[in-house]
């Protein structure tokens, strides 16, 4: 086997475990990743030259790449990932598992050879600034080139990382697209393991180790994403008294320069990329907006007692459909500069990238994302719903100047939502922090793309039912004990729905950037600036205390997506019963008792409550 220049540490631990690792995965060279732009570069060189990689038009797409993956690798496989903790209860109701044991005896059998003929990669990265003691170090072995470039953008990566790990601890990574090459095999644009019944994504969060086997794309393969920063991390965050969470995180400041942060959980493809880079609309003049992450914030207690937040990735990995000058002119922007890798999206014929919801007229031709003609007649989609781009985020021009401050960013709202259709509305207060905790564990959405294999609507609490580490209702307990610590600045907790439909099925909110009425009623509630209506769900906002300035929106329509159904609501007292009854005597008491409550404040409500009452 060849190493690729001289091994850039003297980390023992990490030596010999790169040996072993080339010893089971047996690839024909290993390549220690030193992250420069020249390795970069030629690396993507090679991708072109080996058909993954399409060089995009250097005018319109600078420095930028198109891949297309295979078409059953395309998104993240959750009946396929794994939490193998030593005890099953302790993976939880809503989570796969097995016995370490078994499946390291699994996985053996798969990582023996599966790099035969391939380079293996060993990616050091930085979760977090360099050096800051928020930040993890992770290091990464895959046999893609591919994924080395992404995860060049998404996180810190490279020699520097090593200099800063020096002889210290790191979180063990292990990725293979599961396609050994037999010697004179011809090489495909995207390797992977075809049936997905022998693809695994794992965890044991108990030694704190991730293996991932057959897929190349997402949070699959980038385990640096969901693998470490969100199910490893909520393990540790659990153990430290912190917290990781699937948050964008977003500054908000006032035309007198007071800036407030707000962290807020939706599901996958709800909405979090949208909102950290909103751009405040007509009416809020003078207001600024700050971009510090869209996907995940981990947020510990800072000396002063504000929840401090930063953003553990480097890069946006952000869903292609609907982005749209529209929608989200900043990711636009962001994409513009170049710099970028775009997955499963349609190559126009001038060499520029479409997806469906861009502005404009769709292009007369193109070739979609499974390689074939396309043309708007076409009857299916010529990007793939969840087709993404990649983009380094210090070029978002909403970047917030403390967004690399590595003690991070103070938190006064947690704001918690899905898509939902019906019943829920607008905008609504927790009554207090367990109040918060219960509209936060009893979440739900409706069905997205992000995600293979799911029913059309489910529970997803805190939206990371597909990203928890360990028990669910433990992790409830761990949001608890933040709340009775004491010594801690806690954030107010918000539920927002920019989802709910009229009798037509379209939605009635026109949200994206006039997300910042509601966004602006949540700051001023933070600074005690206006009270609330007290609703069965929630404090909610009064009509007058949101900034209508330049928005055609009527006060009745305002009444239609804040007032609540109590057949709804009463439903949704039933479901949250069956939901919480998973959890068995892992279900904090608190939470029992806060539906009990909301059980309560239903019954007693009329037919249809509603804020003009
Ligand atoms: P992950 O990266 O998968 O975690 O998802 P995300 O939450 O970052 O999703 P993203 O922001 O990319 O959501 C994309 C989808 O939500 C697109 O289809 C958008 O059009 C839609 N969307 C975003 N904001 C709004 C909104 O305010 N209203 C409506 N109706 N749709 C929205
Ligand atoms: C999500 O599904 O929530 C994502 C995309 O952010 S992935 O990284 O593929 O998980
Ligand atoms: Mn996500």
């Amino acid at each position: 086997m060849t190493h690729i220049g001289t091994k850039p540490t003297k980390n023992a631990k990490l030596l010999a475990w790169v040996d072993e690792m080339a010893a089971l995965c047996k690839p024909d060279k290993v390549h220690w990743c030193d992250g420069s732009q020249e390795e970069y570069d030629r690396l993507c060189q090679e991708l072109v030259d080996g058909g993954t990689y399409i060089r995009l038009n250097e005018d319109k797409r600078p420095n930028s790449y198109l891949a297309r993956s295979h078409p059953s690798d395309v998104a993240r496989v959750e009946e396929r990932t794994y939490i193998c903790s030593e005890k099953q209860e302790d993976a939880g109701p809503t989570n796969n598992w097995m016995a370490p044991d078994e499946m390291r005896g699994i996985l053996n059998e798969r990582f023996d050879g599966c790099m035969k003929g391939r380079t293996m990669y060993v990616i050091p990265f930085s979760m977090g600034p360099l050096g800051s003691p928020i930040a993890y170090i992770g290091i990464q072995i895959t046999d893609s080139a591919y994924v080395v470039t992404n995860q060049r953008i998404m996180t810190r990566m490279g020699s520097k990382v090593l200099d800063v790990l020096g002889d210290g601890d790191y979180i063990p990574c292990v990725h293979s697209v599961g396609a050994p090459l037999e010697p004179g095999q011809q090489d495909v644009p995207w390797p992977c393991e075809g049936d997905i019944s022998n693809k695994y994504i794992v965890h044991y969060p108990e030694t704190r180790e991730i293996w991932s086997y057959g897929s190349g794309y997402g949070g699959n393969a980038l385990l640096g994403k969901k693998c470490l920063a969100l199910r490893i991390a909520s393990t540790m965050a659990r153990d430290e008294g912190w917290l990781a969470e699937h948050m964008l995180i977003l500054g908000l400041e006032s035309p007198e320069g007071e800036k407030t942060y707000l962290a807020a959980a939706f599901p996958s493809a709800c909405g979090k990329t949208n909102l950290a880079m909103i751009v405040p609309p007509e009416g809020f003049e003078g207001w600024k907006a700050w971009t510090v992450g869209d996907d995940i914030a981990w947020i510990k207690p800072g000396p002063d007692g504000t929840l401090r937040a930063i953003n553990p990735e480097y890069g946006f990995f952000g869903v292609a459909p609907g982005t749209a000058y529209d929608s989200n002119p900043m990711a636009m922007e962001t994409l513009k500069q170049g710099n970028c890798i775009f997955t499963n999206v349609v190559l126009t014929d001038d060499g520029d990238v479409w997806w469906e919801g861009m502005d404009g007229d769709p292009p007369a031709h193109g070739i979609d994302w499974k390689g074939n003609d396309w043309t708007p007649a076409s009857e299916t989609p010529g990007a793939h719903p969840n087709s993404r781009f990649t983009a380094p985020a210090g070029q978002c021009p909403t970047i917030d100047p403390a967004w690399e401050d590595p003690a991070g960013v103070p938190i006064s709202a947690f704001l918690f939502g899905g898509r939902l259709s019906k019943t829920f509305p607008l905008v609504y207060e927790s009554f207090d922090w367990n109040h918060g905790v219960f509209m936060a564990a009893t979440m739900g959405s409706e069905a997205t793309a992000a995600a293979i294999g799911q029913a059309a609507i489910r529970r997803d609490p805190f939206a990371m039912l597909p990203f928890m580490g360990y028990h669910m209702g433990s992790y409830w307990q761990h949001w608890l004990k933040i709340g009775q610590r004491g010594d801690l600045k806690l954030p107010k907790i918000f539920r927002t729905n920019w989802f709910r439909k009229d009798e037509n099925g379209k939605f009635i909110w026109p949200g994206f950037g006039q997300n910042m009425r509601v966004l602006k009623w949540v700051v001023d509630r933070v600074h005690g600036k206006v009270d609330a209506v007290e609703s069965p769900f929630g404090m909610m906002p009064k009509h007058e205390d949101i900034t209508w300035t330049g928005l055609q929106f009527t006060r009745d329509q305002f009444l239609s997506i804040t007032d609540i159904n109590k057949d709804g609501a009463l439903a949704e007292v039933e479901e949250i019963k069956g939901h919480f009854a998973k959890f068995g005597d892992r279900l904090p008491s608190e939470l029992e008792e806060e539906r009990r409550k909301f059980a309560e404040r239903v019954g007693m409500a009329p037919d249809v409550w509603s804020l003009s009452a």
